[in-house]
Protein backbone atom coordinates (compact mmCIF):
# COMPACT_ATOMS: atom_id res chain seq x y z
CA UNK A 1 0.00 0.00 0.00
CA UNK A 2 1.11 3.40 -1.03
CA UNK A 3 0.35 6.64 1.15
CA UNK A 4 1.27 9.90 1.06
CA UNK A 5 0.78 12.06 4.29
CA UNK A 6 0.14 15.65 3.62
CA UNK A 7 -0.19 18.51 6.02
CA UNK A 8 1.70 21.16 8.03
CA UNK A 9 4.84 21.68 9.45
CA UNK A 10 4.01 20.00 12.38
CA UNK A 11 0.40 18.80 11.79
CA UNK A 12 0.97 14.99 13.26
CA UNK A 13 2.01 13.51 10.20
CA UNK A 14 5.25 12.06 11.60
CA UNK A 15 3.52 10.79 14.14
CA UNK A 16 0.60 9.26 12.34
CA UNK A 17 3.38 7.45 9.92
CA UNK A 18 5.10 5.91 12.90
CA UNK A 19 2.27 4.33 13.82
CA UNK A 20 0.94 3.39 10.32
CA UNK A 21 4.63 1.82 9.77
CA UNK A 22 4.44 -0.25 12.64
CA UNK A 23 0.47 -2.03 11.13
CA UNK A 24 1.65 -1.87 7.67
CA UNK A 25 4.99 -3.11 8.23
CA UNK A 26 5.74 -0.51 5.11
CA UNK A 27 8.77 1.69 5.58
CA UNK A 28 8.56 5.29 6.45
CA UNK A 29 9.90 7.75 4.05
CA UNK A 30 10.16 11.11 5.80
CA UNK A 31 12.60 13.72 3.73
CA UNK A 32 13.26 15.15 6.65
CA UNK A 33 14.49 12.39 8.71
CA UNK A 34 16.52 11.74 6.17
CA UNK A 35 18.08 14.87 5.73
CA UNK A 36 18.50 15.42 9.52
CA UNK A 37 19.86 11.76 9.54
CA UNK A 38 22.49 13.14 7.38
CA UNK A 39 23.45 16.36 9.04
CA UNK A 40 23.88 14.52 12.55
CA UNK A 41 26.57 12.00 10.38
CA UNK A 42 27.86 15.20 8.92
CA UNK A 43 27.90 13.35 5.24
CA UNK A 44 28.63 16.14 2.24
CA UNK A 45 24.92 15.69 1.83
CA UNK A 46 24.21 16.90 5.20
CA UNK A 47 26.71 20.15 5.22
CA UNK A 48 24.88 21.31 2.08
CA UNK A 49 21.89 21.36 3.55
CA UNK A 50 22.06 21.74 7.51
CA UNK A 51 21.71 25.62 7.71
CA UNK A 52 18.52 25.44 5.18
CA UNK A 53 16.91 23.29 7.87
CA UNK A 54 18.04 25.06 10.40
CA UNK A 55 16.30 27.88 8.76
CA UNK A 56 13.38 26.30 8.14
CA UNK A 57 13.62 26.92 4.46
CA UNK A 58 13.19 24.21 1.64
CA UNK A 59 16.16 22.00 0.07
CA UNK A 60 16.00 22.67 -3.90
CA UNK A 61 13.33 20.78 -5.63
CA UNK A 62 16.71 19.08 -7.94
CA UNK A 63 18.18 17.71 -4.60
CA UNK A 64 15.10 16.16 -2.95
CA UNK A 65 13.54 14.67 -5.97
CA UNK A 66 16.88 13.26 -6.02
CA UNK A 67 17.03 11.80 -2.17
CA UNK A 68 13.66 10.49 -2.71
CA UNK A 69 13.87 9.01 -6.01
CA UNK A 70 16.93 7.17 -4.60
CA UNK A 71 14.81 5.97 -1.39
CA UNK A 72 11.78 4.79 -3.58
CA UNK A 73 13.94 2.28 -5.66
CA UNK A 74 14.75 0.57 -2.43
CA UNK A 75 14.09 -2.55 -2.25
CA UNK A 76 11.85 -2.56 0.71
CA UNK A 77 9.60 0.02 -1.19
CA UNK A 78 8.17 -2.42 -3.34
CA UNK A 79 5.65 -3.74 -0.78
CA UNK A 80 4.70 0.19 -0.41
CA UNK A 81 5.10 2.98 1.96
CA UNK A 82 4.23 6.17 3.95
CA UNK A 83 5.73 9.03 2.05
CA UNK A 84 6.00 11.92 4.87
CA UNK A 85 6.91 15.28 3.72
CA UNK A 86 7.48 14.82 0.47
CA UNK A 87 6.36 15.83 -1.78
CA UNK A 88 6.50 19.28 -1.23
CA UNK A 89 6.11 21.64 -3.82
CA UNK A 90 3.99 21.52 -6.72
CA UNK A 91 7.36 20.58 -8.95
CA UNK A 92 8.40 17.74 -6.87
CA UNK A 93 4.29 16.25 -7.20
CA UNK A 94 4.99 16.42 -10.63
CA UNK A 95 8.17 14.41 -10.45
CA UNK A 96 6.85 11.66 -8.62
CA UNK A 97 4.09 11.73 -11.01
CA UNK A 98 6.01 11.35 -13.90
CA UNK A 99 8.32 8.68 -11.67
CA UNK A 100 5.20 6.69 -10.97
CA UNK A 101 4.08 6.41 -14.21
CA UNK A 102 7.94 4.92 -15.01
CA UNK A 103 7.44 2.58 -12.89
CA UNK A 104 3.54 1.84 -13.68
CA UNK A 105 2.76 2.50 -9.69
CA UNK A 106 0.48 5.38 -8.23
CA UNK A 107 -0.13 6.10 -4.79
CA UNK A 108 -3.58 4.55 -3.26
CA UNK A 109 -3.98 7.13 -0.79
CA UNK A 110 -3.57 10.69 -0.47
CA UNK A 111 -4.45 12.23 2.93
CA UNK A 112 -4.29 15.67 4.58
CA UNK A 113 -3.66 15.85 8.28
CA UNK A 114 -5.54 19.05 8.64
CA UNK A 115 -4.56 21.18 11.57
CA UNK A 116 -4.61 25.40 12.15
CA UNK A 117 -1.31 27.05 12.25
CA UNK A 118 -2.57 27.25 16.06
CA UNK A 119 -2.33 24.20 16.80
CA UNK A 120 0.62 23.58 14.55
CA UNK A 121 2.07 26.90 17.19
CA UNK A 122 1.21 25.05 20.15
CA UNK A 123 2.66 21.70 19.28
CA UNK A 124 6.05 22.84 17.84
CA UNK A 125 6.96 24.64 21.18
CA UNK A 126 6.02 21.43 23.18
CA UNK A 127 7.81 19.02 20.86
CA UNK A 128 11.05 17.49 21.99
CA UNK A 129 12.98 15.20 19.72
CA UNK A 130 15.61 12.70 20.59
CA UNK A 131 18.89 13.45 18.14
CA UNK A 132 20.20 9.97 18.68
CA UNK A 133 17.15 7.21 17.29
CA UNK A 134 14.86 10.37 15.83
CA UNK A 135 11.78 9.79 19.06
CA UNK A 136 9.40 12.42 19.02
CA UNK A 137 7.91 13.58 22.17
CA UNK A 138 5.31 16.55 23.32
CA UNK A 139 5.65 17.81 26.89
CA UNK A 140 2.63 17.77 27.60
CA UNK A 141 0.80 15.02 25.61
CA UNK A 142 3.35 12.94 25.07
CA UNK A 143 5.69 13.07 27.85
CA UNK A 144 8.94 11.19 28.19
CA UNK A 145 9.10 9.39 31.09
CA UNK A 146 12.09 10.67 32.76
CA UNK A 147 12.31 14.72 32.22
CA UNK A 148 14.63 15.43 29.05
CA UNK A 149 15.65 12.09 28.55
CA UNK A 150 14.68 9.66 25.22
CA UNK A 151 12.72 6.70 26.57
CA UNK A 152 14.02 4.33 23.62
CA UNK A 153 17.92 5.07 24.34
CA UNK A 154 18.56 7.69 26.95
CA UNK A 155 19.87 10.55 24.93
CA UNK A 156 19.24 14.01 25.72
CA UNK A 157 16.29 15.48 24.24
CA UNK A 158 16.96 18.57 22.16
CA UNK A 159 14.30 21.13 20.72
CA UNK A 160 14.97 21.06 16.99
CA UNK A 161 16.47 24.13 15.67
CA UNK A 162 13.51 24.61 13.70
CA UNK A 163 11.19 24.03 15.79
CA UNK A 164 12.37 28.26 17.68
CA UNK A 165 8.83 30.19 17.02
CA UNK A 166 10.38 32.31 14.84
CA UNK A 167 11.35 29.74 12.60
CA UNK A 168 8.19 28.44 12.80
CA UNK A 169 6.58 31.14 11.46
CA UNK A 170 8.66 30.94 8.63
CA UNK A 171 8.02 27.42 8.10
CA UNK A 172 4.08 27.78 7.82
CA UNK A 173 4.60 30.60 5.50
CA UNK A 174 6.37 28.47 3.25
CA UNK A 175 3.82 25.31 3.75
CA UNK A 176 1.31 28.20 2.75
CA UNK A 177 2.43 29.57 -0.41
CA UNK A 178 4.22 26.61 -1.74
CA UNK A 179 2.87 23.44 0.00
CA UNK A 180 -0.65 23.96 0.49
CA UNK A 181 -1.04 24.13 -3.00
CA UNK A 182 -0.93 20.76 -3.43
CA UNK A 183 -4.25 19.67 -1.41
CA UNK A 184 -5.47 21.42 -4.98
CA UNK A 185 -3.81 19.63 -7.14
CA UNK A 186 -4.36 16.21 -5.18
CA UNK A 187 -7.86 17.42 -4.92
CA UNK A 188 -7.98 17.80 -8.76
CA UNK A 189 -7.12 14.00 -9.25
CA UNK A 190 -9.84 12.84 -7.22
CA UNK A 191 -7.70 11.42 -4.56
CA UNK A 192 -7.63 13.85 -1.46
CA UNK A 193 -8.90 12.62 1.44
CA UNK A 194 -9.39 15.31 4.56
CA UNK A 195 -8.62 14.24 8.40
CA UNK A 196 -9.26 16.45 11.22
CA UNK A 197 -5.44 16.30 12.63
CA UNK A 198 -6.54 18.72 15.53
CA UNK A 199 -7.84 15.48 17.57
CA UNK A 200 -5.97 12.89 19.71
CA UNK A 201 -3.59 10.90 18.27
CA UNK A 202 -5.20 7.75 18.38
CA UNK A 203 -8.79 8.91 16.79
CA UNK A 204 -6.45 9.98 14.36
CA UNK A 205 -5.06 7.01 13.58
CA UNK A 206 -8.58 5.08 13.74
CA UNK A 207 -10.13 7.19 11.19
CA UNK A 208 -6.28 6.13 9.09
CA UNK A 209 -6.86 3.04 9.19
CA UNK A 210 -10.93 2.70 8.32
CA UNK A 211 -10.20 4.83 5.43
CA UNK A 212 -7.43 2.36 4.50
CA UNK A 213 -9.63 -0.33 4.67
CA UNK A 214 -7.56 -2.07 7.93
CA UNK A 215 -10.25 -1.71 10.12
P1 LIG B 1 10.16 17.68 8.08
O1 LIG B 1 10.93 16.90 9.04
O2 LIG B 1 9.35 16.98 7.05
O3 LIG B 1 9.30 18.74 8.89
P2 LIG B 1 7.78 19.21 8.74
O4 LIG B 1 7.04 18.87 7.52
O5 LIG B 1 7.89 20.63 9.03
O6 LIG B 1 7.07 18.31 9.71
P3 LIG B 1 7.42 18.04 11.18
O7 LIG B 1 8.35 16.87 11.30
O8 LIG B 1 7.87 19.32 11.83
O9 LIG B 1 5.99 17.72 11.78
P4 LIG B 1 5.00 16.47 11.73
O10 LIG B 1 3.79 16.81 10.93
O11 LIG B 1 5.71 15.21 11.38
O12 LIG B 1 4.56 16.50 13.24
P5 LIG B 1 4.87 15.49 14.44
O13 LIG B 1 4.18 14.19 14.20
O14 LIG B 1 6.30 15.48 14.79
O15 LIG B 1 11.13 18.68 7.26
C1 LIG B 1 12.10 19.43 7.92
C2 LIG B 1 12.86 20.28 6.92
O16 LIG B 1 13.52 19.44 5.95
C3 LIG B 1 12.03 21.25 6.07
O17 LIG B 1 11.76 22.45 6.74
C4 LIG B 1 12.95 21.44 4.86
O18 LIG B 1 14.03 22.28 5.17
C5 LIG B 1 13.52 20.04 4.65
N1 LIG B 1 12.66 19.23 3.77
C6 LIG B 1 12.02 18.07 4.10
N2 LIG B 1 11.32 17.60 3.08
C7 LIG B 1 11.50 18.48 2.05
C8 LIG B 1 10.99 18.55 0.73
N3 LIG B 1 10.15 17.61 0.25
N4 LIG B 1 11.38 19.59 -0.05
C9 LIG B 1 12.24 20.52 0.41
N5 LIG B 1 12.75 20.53 1.67
C10 LIG B 1 12.37 19.51 2.49
O19 LIG B 1 4.04 16.24 15.61
C11 LIG B 1 4.43 17.52 16.09
C12 LIG B 1 4.31 17.53 17.63
O20 LIG B 1 2.92 17.39 18.00
C13 LIG B 1 5.05 16.40 18.34
O21 LIG B 1 5.53 16.88 19.57
C14 LIG B 1 3.97 15.33 18.58
O22 LIG B 1 4.25 14.54 19.71
C15 LIG B 1 2.73 16.19 18.76
N6 LIG B 1 1.51 15.59 18.20
C16 LIG B 1 1.40 14.92 17.03
N7 LIG B 1 0.11 14.55 16.83
C17 LIG B 1 -0.57 15.02 17.90
C18 LIG B 1 -1.97 14.97 18.29
N8 LIG B 1 -2.88 14.37 17.50
N9 LIG B 1 -2.33 15.55 19.44
C19 LIG B 1 -1.41 16.17 20.21
N10 LIG B 1 -0.10 16.25 19.94
C20 LIG B 1 0.31 15.68 18.79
Amino acid sequence: MKILLLGGPGAGKGTQAKFLSRILDIPHISTGDIFRDNIRRATPLGLKVKSILNEGLLVTDELTNEIAKARLLEEDCIKGYILDGYPRTIFQAQYLDSLLDELGDKLDFVLNVDSSDECIIDRLSKRRSCPECGAVYHLDNTPPKNDGVCDHCGEMLVQRADDKPETVKDRLDIYHQQTKPLLDYYQAKGCLINIDGERKVEPILEDILKIIGVK
